[in-house]
């Protein structure tokens, strides 16, 4: 069993990463002492195949189950979701000692844990992740957010949960898609952070894509480790720290923004080529060898991530980053690459080196 400290001020909670979690998960509960009432947010998809296990061991140990269920989609991060769950919740708190439990992805993560930040200005709340994606990322680290429909998650705050508790098991039935889509970020905390996860996902990328067990807890315990450390360093958002954390997400963020958000392209397969742009842009800088940058690529190609940009003309992709906000006033802003383990952030990358960079990228 994996256990991550995340040491902020003031508070600290756990990390908790077991193959086969959900089963004890109430005696867990029970020790954060969070409350005896809990309400589940869950979509159908994630409670048709796990609620009765979550809901037998939240039983076996006292604790009453309350389950809401939003749309299974990023249309779940609305104001009309939230609303819907806060009426539910206010009914449902006659003198009960309520927590929320997060049970699902990311969109569940996020408008979950915004949720019980706003409810009487706050009841506790624990993130059960059910995603690569969200056991790896987005359940670490506080920020919570549901979008407006001009951009995603503007509206949102930071809010801490009590404890993270993390099935590895569950990934088992996630598409192999979303399960892609998670190991992008997986691998972008290797180049980020750990030369010795990098190198583990280049000699066991057969079993983690084949869902062994204890590739599955290698891998998140690591990428769980990196992301707590980073949080810790900067939980508001507000040093600079985390901003190592947007390795590919610029020009990643500019992929998805010119695709509309559709699922031409799911965030892990943008970012996945925007590290590969990104490493171009170092090398043509001289800030790596050109080994290390085809090692990067290499890597991302053979999990079986797109490294290519496909479908989206040049101008688009250029109009989208451009509008992105840390292009604005002039001064861009890239974490590039130097070697495999460390990134640096760069200001006023040369233009041309960014074209340069994504016309390698274009397949025509
Ligand atoms: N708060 C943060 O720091 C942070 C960081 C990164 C991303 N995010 C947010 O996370 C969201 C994306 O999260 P995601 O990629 O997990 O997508 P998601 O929550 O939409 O889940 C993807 C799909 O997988 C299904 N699913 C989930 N677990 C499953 C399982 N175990 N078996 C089978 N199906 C399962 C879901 O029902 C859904 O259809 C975005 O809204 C993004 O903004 C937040
Ligand atoms: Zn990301």
């Amino acid at each position: 069993m994996g256990k991550i400290k995340v040491r902020l001020k003031g508070k600290a909670y756990e990390i908790v990463i077991r193959h086969g979690l959900l089963k004890t998960i109430g005696v867990m509960l029970r020790r954060y002492a969070c409350g005896s009432d809990a309400v589940v947010v869950s979509n159908k998809t994630i409670w048709a195949i796990y609620g009765r296990a979550l809901t037998t061991s939240l039983k076996k140990s006292g604790i009453s189950v309350h389950v809401e269920f939003v749309p299974d989609s990023e249309r779940a991060k609305s104001f009309t979701s939230l609303k819907r769950l806060l009426d539910h919740i206010g009914a449902y708190d006659e003198r009960k000692r309520l927590f929320v439990i997060a049970f699902g992805g990311g969109v569940i993560g996020d408008l979950a844990g915004f949720t019980a930040a706003v409810y009487k200005r706050g009841i506790p709340y624990v993130q059960v992740p059910t995603t690569l994606l969200a056991q790896v990322d987005s359940s670490i680290g506080g920020k919570t957010a549901i979008d407006l429909s001009v951009a995603k998650n503007l509206v949102g705050s930071f809010y801490q949960p009590r404890a993270v508790l993390t099935d590895t098991s569950i990934l088992a039935t996630l598409s192999e898609r979303h399960f892609k889509n998670g190991l992008a970020e997986v691998i972008k905390y290797g180049v980020i952070a750990d030369r010795g996860l990098f190198e583990y996902i280049e000699r066991h990328y057969r079993k983690i894509l084949a869902k062994d067990t204890e590739a599955l807890e290698y891998i998140v315990g690591r990428a769980s480790q990196i992301k707590a450390r980073v949080v810790e360093k900067d939980e508001f958002d507000r040093t600079g720290v985390r901003a190592i954390l947007n390795f590919g997400h610029t020009i990643g963020h500019a992929i998805e923004a010119a695709a509309s958000y559709s699922s031409q392209y799911h965030h892990g397969e943008a970012i996945a080529i925007g590290m590969v742009v990104a490493s171009r842009i170092a090398l043509t800088l001289g800030m790596m060898s050109a080994s290390t940058a085809g090692r990067i690529e290499a890597l991302i190609e053979r999990v079986g991530l797109p490294t290519r940009l496909k479908g989206i003309p040049l101008s688009r992709l250029e109009r989208s980053y451009l509008r992105d906000k840390k292009f604005v006033r002039g001064k861009n802003r890239l974490v590039l690459p130097v070697c495999i383990g460390r990134v640096k952030v760069i200001e006023g990358v040369p233009d041309a080196a960014i074209k340069k960079a994504i016309r390698a990228c274009m397949v025509h």
